[in-house]
């Protein structure tokens, strides 16, 4: 293993896309951003330097931070923000992890344009759990905004209501041919035929999750977050903001040109209904540039059943070398609500504004970072009171329920001790905006053991759970009016974010955090905060 140095120096940068250009937020002038390339046990670090009038952090999304919260990057949760002008040097170890993650600013909605990914390759000679692929390609899936994304939200904030989406899907950046603007190509991979092609694909994007198909070709998926699965084919991949897939593409037609496409998914569009759909060209070597393209069709955007069954046929690889540690005793049972609401604001254009809660806490966001109030005992920064259960009995009729209506306000966090074992269900209430909600869990890894639909039923359910080879993953679609169950060991010391991965509804109070205590021994410790911390 050794110590690789990187440095992002974030930038404005004029970038023009749908045929119109403006200023955007960079890490080194890049849209997306540079992918970051390390291997398994290697020590990353990176230098941050704050050259823009925002507050801004960087989150490497999925890296474990054994110990190290203090580069976790989440803002005012494991850090004051850097400011204009100040720089930080994230510094960590990639502990017994290997494969695709991504990293992306974590502040507000700076993530919009600065993020990118993060590849991690397995140790020396040690070779992936399927055939070693012809080459390797990150694919990134993102959004453009025409306006300015800071703007959108500042402005839905103020009125009380849902943001504009965004104007245009892109693939590594691009929209692609088919969209307002024609003039710009998109993104091409030319491929050999009869060779096998590994695409890490990330959604990088705010607020949609997204489907992901390509013409004529099937993808088999073989890792979810940088944990292998059993590998299987489908036609069609599944990915929320802040997932990762990776999937061999056999090259398997002769020749041609081939369309690849990234359309959100969402069960029940309440906004706008948004069918831009991004494309990209897989084009096998001696094909002529001007050969017409095999089109796919994107599946349409409500399509729940393509979704589900995605979802249920990831599987951990569960094999010797990479077996799946369920935790088989539960210290903590825990049933979060998930949902949006509505409450009063008197500030607010139309008097009310929406509002989103776990077990109807919507979290207020503090003006220090809470890993600092944690390590140095500063009172005051949070209470450690969060909820096990809703405070109001759930229960989910696909109508309107009273449950997430009335929030209250609170920087609260959950208490765990040093390697205690959860199981935490989280229910959706389906309240305002029916909407799988990705739920993004900082510092751990966790097993996926259940989902449903409907209410979660605590008779019932746990007998249907997989202990033996569930997918494990950092960030988890709760379907739409239906539940998930999560099993994780809290082997990580420290102050970690929960939240949900569209942007939007974490604005709106959708998240929490889990404090950690430490263990017994120096091993078993958060380590002190480097020097060069923030401070607010
Ligand atoms: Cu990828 Cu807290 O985020």
């Amino acid at each position: 293993c050794r110590v690789r140095h990187y440095k992002f120096n974030v930038v404005t940068r004029n970038t023009s896309r749908l045929c119109s250009s403006k200023p955007i937020v960079t890490v080194n002038g890049l849209f997306p951003g540079p992918t970051l390339y390390a291997r398994e046990d290697d020590t990353v670090l990176v230098k941050v330097v704050n050259h823009v009038q925002y507050n801004l952090s960087i989150h490497w999304h999925g890296i474990r931070q054994l110990r190290t919260g203090w580069a976790d990057g989440p803002a005012y949760i494991t850090q004051c923000p850097i400011q204009p002008g100040q720089s930080y040097v994230y510094n960590f170890t990639i502990t017994g992890q290997r494969g695709t993650l991504l990293w992306h600013a974590h502040i507000l909605w700076l993530r919009a344009t600065v993020h990118g990914g993060l590849v991690i390759l397995p140790k020396r000679g040690v070779p992936y759990p399927f055939p070693a692929p012809h080459k390797e390609v990150v694919v990134i899936l993102s959004e453009w905004w025409k306006s300015d994304v800071e703007a959108v939200i500042n402005e839905a904030l103020k009125s009380g209501s849902a943001p504009n989406v965004s104007d245009a899907h892109t693939i590594n950046g691009h929209p692609g041919p088919v969209s307002s603007c024609s003039s710009q190509g998109g993104f091409t991979l030319h491929v050999e035929s009869g060779k096998t092609y590994m695409l890490r694909i990330i959604n990088a994007a705010l607020n949609e999750e997204i489907f992901f198909k390509v013409a004529g070709h099937q993808l088999n998926v073989v890792e979810v977050d940088a944990i292998y699965t059993k590998p299987f084919k489908t036609n069609t991949i599944l990915i929320a903001p802040g997932q990762t897939t990776n999937v061999l593409l056999t090259a398997d037609r002769s020749t041609g040109k081939y369309m690849v496409t990234a359309s959100p998914f969402m069960d029940t569009p309440i906004v706008a209904v948004d069918n831009m759909t991004a494309t990209a060209t897989i084009h096998y070597s001696g094909t002529l540039a001007t050969s017409p393209t095999t089109l796919t069709n994107p599946p349409p955007q409500n399509s729940t059943p393509v979704a589900s069954s995605f979802t249920n046929s990831l599987r951990s690889l569960n094999s010797k070398k990479f077996p799946a540690n369920v935790p088989l005793t539960v210290d903590h049972s825990l049933l979060f609500t998930i949902g949006l609401g509505i409450n009063p604001c008197a500030t607010c254009a139309n008097g009310s504004r929406v509002v989103a809660a776990i077990n109807n806490v919507s979290f207020v966001m503090p003006t220090m970072a809470l890993l600092q109030a944690h390590f140095f005992n500063i009172s005051g920064v949070f209470t450690d009171d969060f909820p096990s259960n809703p405070p109001i009995a759930f229960n989910y009729t696909g109508t309107t329920q009273p449950s997430s209506f009335q929030t209250m306000n609170g920087t609260r966090l959950y208490r765990l001790a040093y390697n205690s074992t959860v199981e935490l269900v989280l229910q959706d209430t389906g309240i305002i905006a029916p909407e799988n909600h990705p739920i993004h869990l900082h510092g751990f890894n966790f097993f996926v053991v259940g989902r449903g639909l409907g209410n979660f039923n605590p008779k019932k359910d746990p007998k249907k759970f997989n202990f033996v080879d569930p997918i494990e993953r950092n960030t988890i679609g709760v379907p739409s009016g239906g539940w998930t169950a999560i099993r994780f060991k809290a082997d990580n010391p420290g102050v970690w974010f929960m939240h949900c991965h569209l942007e939007v509804h974490t604005t709106w109070g959708l998240k929490m955090a889990f404090v950690v205590d430490n263990g017994k021994g120096p091993n078993e410790s958060l380590l002190p905060p480097p020097s060069d911390l923030p401070t607010c």
